[in-house]
């Protein structure tokens, strides 16, 4: 087992943050892991579990020994007359399983097109984009507990999906009830399955899409379409993270009760919301920075993206701190301004 040592870490985040990990393995398969496991000297030693690296912030060289995920191979499971059931390993680039999946012609994850990272990384926060998550096409995921190597199977109902949430998000609460178990830190996911659904519907209705298909005067787009249209959509407006580093959107849309939404459209009525089911309104956090006047301004050479306000980039250079103290700034006038309290999304190293 190869462990690199002063590895650095600038190609593995797509925000580009020069940063080292004191130690590095690959991992290409369950047994490498459980091989480390196994080992005297790193079987114990804390670690950190590095995806496509699309979601973290690195604010400094890491200790912990860095597990960079690469397990591969991507095939279909079963297919029956209602779902088709595909299976990657957790190292496989997402956008490319989603591109393969439709070219085997499964639909069903083509409104998630293009999103940074990997398949292993999709769980953790549950990601979403143009009205689907992948907590609705999620059958299970395979990961090996770090702490003693066991290999366990999750359903849905055990990631404890949420937005942009789950269990993999959250560290066990001493005494908490094991419905709660959190196994950030502790759990390394393998293989992630998905569930397609047949017969495949589209799912349309977000404004961006809407207003594809009116431009387009196409009435029944096919998964491809929809691919084409979610590609065009995230190119016209969110940042290549190839040619400018950033982690995709850098806070959650926060969640405000109907009385805050209404106090706070009668102060700003143009302010952009969707009613949720359980009766509480999302707010679009991009123009609640963008209305604070942060698009296009910058921390030192960490920057607010100039085409969506919610995208924080590496303008060439930034450190993890200036990410960090824009992100601060950010967050303390959007409470001056509104009184509400933005969450990071990012994973901060
Ligand atoms: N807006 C502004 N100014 C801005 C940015 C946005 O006024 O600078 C307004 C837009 O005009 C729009 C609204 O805010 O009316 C929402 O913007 P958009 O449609 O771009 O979506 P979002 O809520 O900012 C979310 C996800 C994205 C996902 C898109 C599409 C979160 C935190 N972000 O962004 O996910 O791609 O919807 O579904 O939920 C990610 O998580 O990294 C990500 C990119």
């Amino acid at each position: 087992m190869l462990v690199e040592k002063n590895a650095p870490l600038q190609s593995c985040n797509t925000f580009h943050i020069v940063a080292r990990a004191h130690s590095l393995v690959r991992i290409a398969s369950q047994a490498d892991v459980q091989t480390l496991l196994a080992s005297a000297e790193w079987g114990p030693a804390p670690k950190f579990v590095l995806g496509g690296g699309s979601n973290i912030v690195l604010t400094g060289d890491v200790k912990p020994l860095v597990l960079k995920v690469e397990i591969m191979g991507r095939r279909v499971v079963r297919e029956t007359a209602r779902a088709v059931v595909l299976e990657a390993g957790a190292g496989e680039n997402w956008h490319d399983f989603v591109t393969w999946t439709l070219q085997q012609g499964y639909p069903g994850l083509e409104n998630m097109a293009l999103i940074p990272g990997t398949v292993g990384a999709a769980p953790v926060q549950n990601v979403g984009a143009y009205g689907v998550e992948l907590q609705d096409r999620f059958e299970s995921l395979d990961a090996i507990d770090l702490e003693n190597g066991q290999i366990f199977t999750l359903d849905a109902a055990q990631c404890g999906f949420g937005y942009r949430d789950s269990v993999f998000k959250h560290t066990s609460q001493p005494g908490g009830n094991t419905q709660r178990l959190g196994l950030a830190g502790r759990a390394l996911i393998t293989h992630v399955r998905f569930s397609l659904p047949k017969p495949w519907a589209p799912v349309l209705g977000y404004a961006d899409l809407e207003r594809k298909m009116a431009e387009s005067g196409v009435r029944e787009p096919t998964a491809q379409q929809i691919y084409q249209w979610v590609c065009e959509i995230r190119r016209a407006k969110l940042p290549d993270p190839d040619v400018i580093g950033n982690a995709g959107s850098f806070f959650k849309n926060p969640t405000v009760s109907p009385e805050q939404c209404a106090d706070i459209i009668a102060r700003d009525p143009k302010i952009v919301y969707y009613h949720l089911p359980d009766g509480s309104v999302k707010l679009a956090a991009g123009w609640l920075i963008d209305a604070c006047g942060w698009r296009g301004k910058s921390v030192g050479q960490a920057g607010v993206y100039e085409k969506q306000a919610l995208v924080l980039v590496n303008r060439g250079g930034a450190t993890g701190g200036e990410v960090m103290t824009l992100a601060g700034a950010i967050q303390t006038s959007v409470y001056e301004r509104f009184g509400i309290r933005l969450e990071p999304e990012p994973t901060v190293v």
